[in-house]
């Protein structure tokens, strides 16, 4: 199985880059699942059920979020009726939504998507690694075809930690959060793919997605400063695709891909011929 992991879309110009190039993507790449981090689609905080149906439109199977999933509060009404649309699993019980979902393809496979969150520098939430521990008990790695784990958080150790955690029980762990891609892309000891940061898909000449003035001031005043602009200029796609060996559900290959705006471009090199389209 093709499966591509596009990190947090940031505002108008993330939302823009998946509309025009995931389409494209999509077909060339021969993709059989993607998923796109949503978290900060709207404005850089939160996500509307207007921009899902925008992702869905532009060929996201599954949308993941975080920390910043509450921040347009009308989605909290939402997201129960939206299966496709997951908020980190590890939120105390009865928060609206669901942490994982089981989707099954047009050809029968079943792909489980579970999102979580980290804890070093971040909200003192659950326990991510007893979260997703209890949930591949219920889900084990061959009654499913694929399993993709966004871990979002800010620590590269809590991070790589999950990914350790998971080798061999799942097809990929992902992160994201930081909005800067790392360069640790790999197959794990047991198998399963790694990265301990995708990246976002917005504009990278800024702090984070926000314009650099701004975030700049707050560091040298060390005053509150206004609210952080995103920056408008020219996004970078940033995602990654993993192919997984349908036997075992493990990872085969795992490569970053980025395209436009400032970063240099990676399209990947994948090992498994596409199948033709019927
Ligand atoms: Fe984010
Ligand atoms: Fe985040």
């Amino acid at each position: 199985m093709r499966l591509l992991l596009c990190g947090d879309v940031m505002g108008r110009p993330g939302r823009e880059i998946i509309a025009a190039e995931l389409p494209r993507v999509r077909r060339e790449l021969a993709l059989d699942f993607v998923v796109v981090n949503g978290e900060n689609a709207a404005h850089g905080f939160g996500i509307t059920d207007k921009i899902c149906a925008e992702l869905y439109a532009s060929g996201a199977d599954v949308i993941t979020t975080g920390n910043h999933v509450w921040d347009r509060r009308e989605i909290m009404a939402y997201i129960g009726g939206d299966p496709r649309l997951l908020r980190p699993l590890n939120f105390p019980a009865g928060t609206p939504g669901n942490g994982h979902g089981l989707y099954r393809l047009a050809d029968g496979r079943a792909v489980l998507v579970a999102n979580a969150m980290a804890r070093l520098f971040m909200d003192a939430i659950d326990d991510p690694f007893a979260a997703i521990d209890r949930l591949l008990g219920e889900h084990p790695l061959g009654a499913v075809a694929a399993i993709i784990v966004d871990f979002h958080g800010e620590a590269t150790s809590e991070k790589t930690s999950m990914g350790h955690f998971c080798d061999g029980r799942v097809s990929a762990v992902i992160g994201t959060h930081s909005h800067v891609p790392t360069a640790d892309y790999r197959i794990l000891e047991r198998g399963t793919a790694y990265m301990t940061d995708v990246g976002m898909c917005g504009d990278y000449d800024s702090v984070i997605g926000m314009r650099k003035e701004g975030s700049i001031a707050r560091f040298v005043t060390k005053l509150p400063g206004e609210r952080l602009e995103v920056a408008e200029g020219a996004a970078t796609l940033c995602g990654v695709v993993v192919e997984t060996d349908d036997a075992t559900g493990l990872a085969l290959t795992i490569e970053p891909l980025r395209i436009g705006g400032v970063l240099a471009p990676h399209w990947p090199r994948l090992a498994r011929v596409p199948t033709p389209a019927k």
